[in-house]
């Protein structure tokens, strides 16, 4: 069979770039290719789609992707795909290439559009769950995770040793948008004394006495972890200088957190959730999305991931409330 006789499937990234996009789309083309499919790589997500940057995926455009940050397909945030007239536009395009078939990583946003465009044209899609926000309903895992979480490992090393050397505080804000799941596993990981997130609720006075009690034995420097969702970190700072009576610096990590070279976990992870989408497009699956929940891999439809909120474990949860208060 000649690839323009294959049926066509596509891969995108959309949304929030992460670490492990790169190898989720390498792994998928090449395992679509294995199964019989002809892939294409989707340029600039949901706009690409619209704007017909659709391009078989070649050896030349896949190979050296595997190691690099970021997406190579490039993302974007579409509001105009709510258009109708726009997503009529993304279906003919595929229809001209014979695509029958799509892989979307990427959010929970992202999969509600590609839901829509199933509703409209009836093209099947599996969604990849990607972001270092990991707060996507159903899933204990999302790509990028685990890159992020060693990019802010590194960094609060690196703040501890200027904080220990000059009997500093640091607040270090931590991305996550309304989750605190990256917060969380830093501070626990981190070694921090303080850490707020969204989800427990925080007691500064108290904090503020446990602290105080530390330094007065000894302790030399703090090291807090606040969750951007909280919006708490620059009252924190200026709480643990005038209030605790100790020095404190603001460091908010920001985009530095998207970035960096994939880590082994999350290229394994990558290669299980894009091996896994293709599998359910070929078993007919129309718009599950991949799942890693309990320590296994699985499927679920949209509607568990669209309709629910993501609800950090109570076990892990539990494991923070001393850093609250
Ligand atoms: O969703 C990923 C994320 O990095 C959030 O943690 C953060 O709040 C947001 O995206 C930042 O968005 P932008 O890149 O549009 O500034």
């Amino acid at each position: 069979m000649t690839d323009s006789e294959k049926p066509g499937l596509a891969i995108m990234t959309s949304g929030g770039d992460s670490a492990g996009m790169n190898p989720a789309v390498k792994c998928a083309a090449d395992y679509a290719a294995q199964r019989g499919y002809a892939p294409f790589l989707i340029y600039d997500g949901l706009k690409g789609l619209v704007a017909d940057r659709i391009f078989p995926a070649t050896a030349e455009r896949l190979s050296g992707i595997i190691h690099k940050g970021g997406t190579v397909l490039r993302s974007s945030r579409s509001p105009e795909f709510f258009d109708i007239e726009v997503r009529k536009k993304a279906y003919e395009n595929l229809k001209a290439r014979g695509i029958g078939k799509l892989i979307v990583i990427g959010g929970d946003g992202s999969f509600r559009a590609l839901n829509q465009f199933y509703s409209d044209f009836q093209i099947p899609f599996a969604g990849i769950p990607a972001t270092i926000d990991n707060d996507i309903a159903g899933t204990d895992y999302c790509l990028g995770v685990d890159t992020a979480l060693n990019v802010i490992r590194q960094s609060i090393d690196s703040i501890r040793d200027t904080a220990s050397s000059f009997s500093r505080a640091f607040v270090v804000e931590v991305m996550g948008r309304h989750c605190g799941y990256l917060a969380l596993t830093s501070a626990l990981t981190c070694g921090a004394e303080i850490c707020l997130i969204p989800e427990i609720e925080y007691d500064l006075p108290s904090i503020g006495a446990r602290v105080s009690a530390e330094i007065a034995e000894g302790r030399g420097y703090i090291i807090a972890v606040v969750a951007e969702g909280t919006k708490m970190a620059e009252y924190v700072t200026r709480y643990i200088n005038d209030s605790i009576g100790m020095e404190a610096r603001l460091t908010v990590l920001g985009h530095v957190q998207r970035g960096g070279s994939p880590t082994v976990y999350d290229r394994m992870m990558a290669y299980q959730f894009a091996n896994a989408a293709v599998d359910a497009l070929e078993a007919g699956e129309t718009n599950s999305i991949m799942v890693y929940r309990d320590g296994s891999y699985g499927r679920i439809p949209i509607a568990e991931v669209a309709h629910r909120k993501y609800k950090m474990d109570p076990a892990l949860l539990r494991l923070a409330v001393p850093l609250a208060c």
